[in-house]
């Protein structure tokens, strides 16, 4: 929940040497430091990318702040320096953590099972450009794909390339081992058993780079062949759900070195992590999960046995049918996942009974984010205008 802005229930009072903002039983004790590095005031950043034209060495180290006052919305902050500074209390309250920022995407959502409404995205309401756009189905699209990780785009158009176009509209295209586009169809020297007919389990992508695609996208071209079907199921409820019902298997995970390698004789790159990694607070931040490749890097003395057994564990977790979706890509269809996330795998199929070439390619994060931030904030400006 957002609170309202109200400088009558906020105080603030000098702290030995910085200042500690009250409201209600929080505080936050603001270092002279911190507030003095977020002035905007003139000369202070450079007024288009608001980067700071001060550097560290251009601020006393003993640094004190003087004066502070609240008035109306604002904080006006004296430093030991002869600084005056008008701050946005509300942004500062933003910082501090006590108001959600209103820019950022929505908190991811496990999901054990099919959502009761599949994802799809019609591609019409996305556009070409920011111009072609319907606010509103770019905010939906967002919404759903931050949440649960996924969405399938509908009717986009079914030429070769098409997912070059699409990747550079909704973030930019990140070149890999492949290049920069990959064709999924069998062939007689397949470099990856993804470019055969064979049916693949659950698996985040090409965990043996550096870093690690965050967003693959998968265009169907063709799908005519019996099989070939597509499955999704999420690493984050797979994390939570071993986390709960084998915490020490979830411990080995997250805790044994792995190291992924690709090795094709004339390309070969190497990688090392975890298959489920945290931040410092405890945070989900990804899984890298591919059988075909993973080894726990040894060490003499190693325990493996808790290892091994996690990694079985969310073999079958992932694979269960019933924590999956299953769903049949269409000629124009163009499935979007967090490969840090969801897990994708298809069913085996029969090439010599129909065509299946789907073209697919990487995205970082920051394009999501930041179409999401954008829209927003356009979407806030226009309603406060
Ligand atoms: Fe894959």
């Amino acid at each position: 929940m957002l609170s309202e802005p109200s400088s009558r229930t906020v105080q603030i009072r000098l702290d030995d040497g910085g200042a500690t903002l009250i409201e209600g039983a929080a505080t936050a004790r603001l270092h002279p430091n911190w507030l003095r590095d977020q002035s905007t005031e003139s000369g202070q950043i450079e007024p288009t990318n608001r980067q700071r034209l001060f550097t560290p060495l251009d601020i006393p180290a003993d640094l004190t702040i003087t004066a502070a006052e609240l008035r109306g919305a604002e904080l006006v902050a004296t430093f030991s320096d002869g600084h005056v500074a008008r701050f946005e209390l509300d942004s500062i309250r933003r910082r501090v953590g006590w108001i959600e920022d209103p820019e950022a995407p929505p908190s991811p959502e496990p999901w054990t099972e099919p959502l009761d409404d599949f994802p799809y995205v019609d591609w019409s309401g996305i556009g070409w450009g920011v111009g072609d756009a319907d606010e509103q189905a770019v905010l939906d699209y967002l919404t759903a794909f931050f949440r649960h990780g996924y969405v399938v785009f509908r009717n986009t158009p079914t030429e070769p390339d098409t997912v070059r176009r699409v990747a550079n509209r909704l973030g930019y295209i990140v070149g890999q081992n492949f290049g920069w586009v990959f064709d999924v169809r069998t062939e007689p020297d397949p470099t990856d058993l993804a470019y055969t007919s064979i049916g693949l389990l659950a698996h985040t992508d090409q965990p043996y780079r550096r870093p690690v695609p965050g967003i693959q996208l998968l265009h169907c071209l063709a799908n005519e062949a019996p099989g070939g079907d597509s499955t999704l199921v999420d690493g984050l409820a797979a994390a939570g759900a071993i986390a709960a019902a084998e915490p020490d298997l979830h411990a080995a995970l997250a805790s044994t070195e792995v190291i992924y390698p690709y090795d094709m004789g004339t390309d070969t790159v190497v990688n090392h992590g975890h298959i489920l990694e945290y931040d410092r607070r405890g945070r989900f931040l990804r899984m890298m999960f591919n059988t075909k490749l993973d080894s726990p890097v040894f060490r003499s003395g190693i325990d493996l046995d808790a290892w091994y057994a996690g990694r079985r564990w969310l073999v079958g977790w992932l694979n269960d049918p019933s924590h999956q979706v299953t769903f049949r890509l269409e000629p124009g269809d163009l499935m979007f996942m967090d490969n840090h996330r969801v897990l994708h795998g298809r069913t085996a199929f029969d090439p010599s009974r129909g065509g299946r070439h789907l073209q697919g390619c990487y995205i970082e994060h920051d394009g999501p984010d930041t179409m999401y931030r954008l829209a927003v904030r356009s979407r806030r400006a226009r309603l406060s205008g």
